[in-house]
């Protein structure tokens, strides 16, 4: 089996790539990356230890990606992936990566009849809808009332019938323009493929930042230093979001391509799901007891445009399916990013901080 990762030296590109080597000691992976995000060249030494082998590329470019030769499987985890991308410029990479990157990988997976997994996201979901659930204020965190429900969404989250309509951030735009892409490739040309819409990711090796990664940067700044910030929705961090340990993910992909005769054409929502939700005042309390530093946390209560209050996934679709569900709980999660910081300070803290 040869396997190719776009995005391979990324936080999921890489976990997954090393997994799929685990897993499979036989299959040939390749990690393909630009090295944009800052920190995916600490991944190198981690790919090579592990058997993989890194090619530096670009799917904007198509040449790229037919050097790296025959495959059966393609994973696209390359991205821009912050949801702010755009509003302060950036647009034309972002379009230009996720969208007409997105399908340069159809492309290369086509030509060779390999399957493909494509790493959508929750921002799909239109930002109007998702500020409009009727979320009550606790003291720690918004909640979504036991008895109510609506179109795609109840207290268990939001599933894929969750209504599309309204903007969605270019960010999401671009991605539910591939996952539409994707579906006509799968109609017209017969091609393999699952798309997972998944919530907040995270674990060891992310790079996070205030647009994307919040929960490693929030462990980060209360162990190296740092400000941080309660930014939208008044400005107290309330607004909630579940969390998914990147491993969980990679044991839903192995499945997925184990079944990919069945599972192809599918679209699942996959996230930590509501056991596995936090709101950044508890995420506070969590970093505060594990490091005993309590930091001045300042607010913004002014909201980003492309903000939403609350996302929960709600699992029901992929576990059905698949028989997966999350294994991680939030504490465990943040001893295992906890354990990592600790462990390789010196690499990364000049990123984090
Ligand atoms: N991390 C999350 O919480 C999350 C949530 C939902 C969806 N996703 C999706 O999962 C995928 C992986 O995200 P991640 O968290 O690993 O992000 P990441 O930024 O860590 O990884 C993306 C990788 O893609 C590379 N890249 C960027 N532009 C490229 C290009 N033009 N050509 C080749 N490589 C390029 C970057 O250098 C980086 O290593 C993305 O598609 C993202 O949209 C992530």
């Amino acid at each position: 089996m040869r396997v190719l990762i776009t995005g391979g030296a990324g936080f999921v590109g890489s976990h997954l790539a090393l997994s799929f080597k685990r897993e499979k000691p036989d299959s040939a992976v390749i990690a393909l990356d630009n090295l944009k995000r800052q920190g995916s060249e600490l991944a190198l030494r981690r790919l090579a230890e592990g058997g993989v082998e890194f090619r530096h590329g670009d799917v904007r470019n198509p040449e790229d990606l037919a050097e790296t030769g025959g495959l059966d499987l393609l994973v696209e985890c390359s991205a821009e992936p912050s949801v702010q991308a755009g509003l302060y410029g950036g647009e034309r990479y972002l379009i230009n990566t996720n969208l007409v990157g997105a399908i340069n990988c159809l492309d290369h997976a086509r030509r060779h009849d390999a399957a493909v997994i494509f790493l959508s996201t929750s921002r799909i979901y239109p930002i109007a809808p998702l500020r409009a659930l009727p979320l009550v204020p606790t003291e720690t965190r918004f909640v979504i009332p036991a008895a109510d429900a609506g179109p795609g969404w109840s207290a268990c989250g939001i599933t894929e019938n969750f209504p599309l309509d309204g903007s969605r951030s270019l960010y999401g735009a671009t991605k539910l323009c591939a996952e539409l892409i994707i579906s006509e490739y799968v109609a017209l040309y017969g091609l393999r493929a699952v798309i997972n819409r998944c919530g907040v990711l995270t674990g060891p090796w992310q790079m996070g930042k205030v647009d994307q990664g919040f929960v490693v940067l929030w462990a980060a700044r209360h162990l190296f230093g740092g400000a941080l910030s309660y930014n939208g929705f008044g400005g107290a961090g309330l607004q909630v979001r579940d969390v998914l340990h990147v491993e969980d993910l990679c044991r839903l992909i192995h499945k997925q391509v184990a079944g990919i005769t069945s599972y192809s054409g599918k679209i699942y929502n996959v996230g930590g799901g509501a056991d596995c939700s936090v709101s950044l005042v508890e995420l506070t309390e969590a970093c505060v007891r594990r490091t005993g530093q309590n930091l001045v946390i300042a607010s913004q209560p002014q909201t980003n445009p492309v903000d939403v209050p609350y996302y929960v996934t709600d699992n029901t679709a992929v576990t059905a399916a698949t028989g997966w569900r999350p294994g991680l709980s939030i504490a465990a999660i943040l001893d295992d990013i906890f354990g990592w910081l600790d462990e390789h300070r010196e690499e990364v803290e000049a990123i984090l901080k």
